[in-house]
C-alpha cells in the first residue's frame, strides 16, 4: 500500500543553523523558510536525489513541535512520510487493522498542498506516520 519515502521530518531547535549545516556542511539543496501556520510550523525543504528532508521549528502558541523539543532539547527525527495513491482508502485499510489515525480521521491539506494524516507512533514502532496522498 505505501509507496515512496515523500520525506523525513526533523524538529531542529535553530532553523538557520540547522539550515546552514545542511547546506554547507552536508552539500544539500536547500530552500528558504516557510511558515505553515495551519500546521503551526516553519518549514525548510531539503532536496535529495531520492527524497526530501524537512526541517521543522515551532510556529505560533500551540505549534506541534513544541512539546517534542522540550523533550528533546537537541532535535530529532519527528515523522517519516509515505506516499499513498489513495488516501481514504488507505485510512479505512488501516482503521480495519487497528491502527489509530490522529486528529478526527480526516485529510488535512499538508505542506505540499497534498492530503495527508498521521498515524499513531504507538501503533508504529514508536515512529509517527504521516501518509500523503500522491
Ligand atoms: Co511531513
Amino acid at each position: 500500500m505505501i509507496g515512496r519515502l515523500n520525506h523525513v521530518a526533523i524538529a531542529v531547535p535553530d532553523l538557520d543553523a540547522a539550515a546552514a549545516q545542511y547546506r554547507d556542511t552536508l552539500g544539500a539543496q536547500v530552500g528558504a523558510p516557510q511558515d505553515e501556520p495551519d500546521h503551526g510550523v516553519t518549514v525548510v525543504f531539503i532536496e535529495l536525489p531520492n527524497t526530501k528532508i524537512e526541517l521543522l521549528y515551532p510556529l505560533g502558541d500551540n505549534s506541534p513541535i513544541s512539546a517534542f523539543l522540550e523533550k528533546n532539547p537537541s532535535g530529532g527525527m519527528h515523522h517519516v512520510c509515505y506516499e499513498v495513491e489513495d488516501i481514504l482508502e488507505a485510512r479505512d485499510h488501516l482503521k480495519a487493522q487497528g491502527a489509530r489515525v490522529l486528529g478526527d480521521g480526516e485529510p488535512k491539506i499538508g505542506a505540499h498542498g497534498k492530503p495527508v494524516l498521521f498515524l499513531h507512533p504507538k501503533d508504529f514502532t514508536g515512529t509517527l506516520v504521516e501518509l500523503e496522498q500522491v
